[in-house]
């Protein structure tokens, strides 16, 4: 049987490179998809593409009200949220931290940090009427170390470790799980199109040839990472982080010589 036959999933930036993976993955397992993002349009075309049970909505991540139109969406087209996952997120385009523009500085912390605050406050309840869920928020592993040049982007996933593992004590007597996945460098938009600001995109630059699995990670390797999370397999998981990057931050796989 699907996995997630009569739920309802709700993925922030549904429609960019790894959130439209999410979509169509919870989809293909039976869920009611809401596909929520500021790109209408993409969304729109998302929905046709499903055919079923797919609903777009219009959701800034940083705008309270926008969160409690789109849980109230989700609800009254599906019956009820199982499932929030808290992916939109952007980049900073790089500098150091002396020279990091107040304002980008915010920008960055508004959407992938307090976006995610606002999303887990306002699905909390929702979640509850349901019975209990999941909710999977995506960071990174640059939330594990500095990065230079990144100070944003890092400080905003770092600390949306602290706000998951201190929503998954609050919410673990609902039946509510919350857990991180920190991918490593995944094939998106994100890392092929330059940050708003820069020139050069962090896929100019990066090479996975170093590492234990060389190449890039693809969006559908999250997605799978993703769904065991928030189905009940994982119901004695709660609080936890998941690194997902093909051994990138275990350092270079040196290959002693053969011969
Ligand atoms: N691609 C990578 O290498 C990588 C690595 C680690 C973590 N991540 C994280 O994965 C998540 C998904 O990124 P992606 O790789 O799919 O990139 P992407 O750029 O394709 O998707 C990001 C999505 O977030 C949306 N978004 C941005 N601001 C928003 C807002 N205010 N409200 C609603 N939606 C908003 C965008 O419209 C887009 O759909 C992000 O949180 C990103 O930080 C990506």
């Amino acid at each position: 049987m699907p996995r997630f036959d009569n739920q309802t999933v709700l993925v922030t930036g549904g429609t960019g490179g790894q959130g439209s993976s999410h979509v169509r993955a919870f989809h293909a397992e039976g869920a009611h998809v809401v596909i929520a993002g500021l790109d209408e349009e993409r969304g729109a075309a998302l929905v046709d593409e499903l055919g079923t049970r797919a609903l777009a909505v219009h959701l800034d991540v940083t705008d309270e009200s926008s969160w409690s139109a789109a849980v109230a969406a989700a609800e009254e087209a599906f019956g009820g949220l199982n499932v929030l996952v808290n992916n939109a997120g952007v980049q900073n385009p790089p500098a150091t931290v002396e020279d990091t523009d107040p304002a980008t500085w915010s920008r960055i912390l508004d959407v992938n940090l307090t976006g995610t605050f606002l999303g887990i406050r306002a699905a909390a309840p929702a979640l509850r009427r349901a019975g209990g869920g999941a909710v999977v928020n995506i960071a990174s592993t640059m939330a594990l170390a500095g990065t230079a040049h990144y100070a944003p982007y890092v400080a905003s996933k770092w600390a949306v470790r602290g706000l998951t593992q201190t929503a998954a004590l609050e919410l673990g007597r609902d039946r509510i799980r919350v857990n991180t996945i920190l991918p490593g460098v995944i094939a998106t938009p994100f890392i092929q199109e330059p940050a708003a600001g820069a020139s050069t995109a962090i896929a100019d630059f990066y090479s996975p040839e170093p590492f234990a699995v060389p190449r890039l990670g693809e969006p559908a390797d999250v997605s799978g990472l993703l769904l065991f999370l928030a189905s009940s397999d994982a119901s004695f998981v709660t609080g936890a982080e998941y690194v997902i990057d093909g051994g990138l931050t275990l350092g270079p796989a040196l290959q002693a010589d053969a011969a």
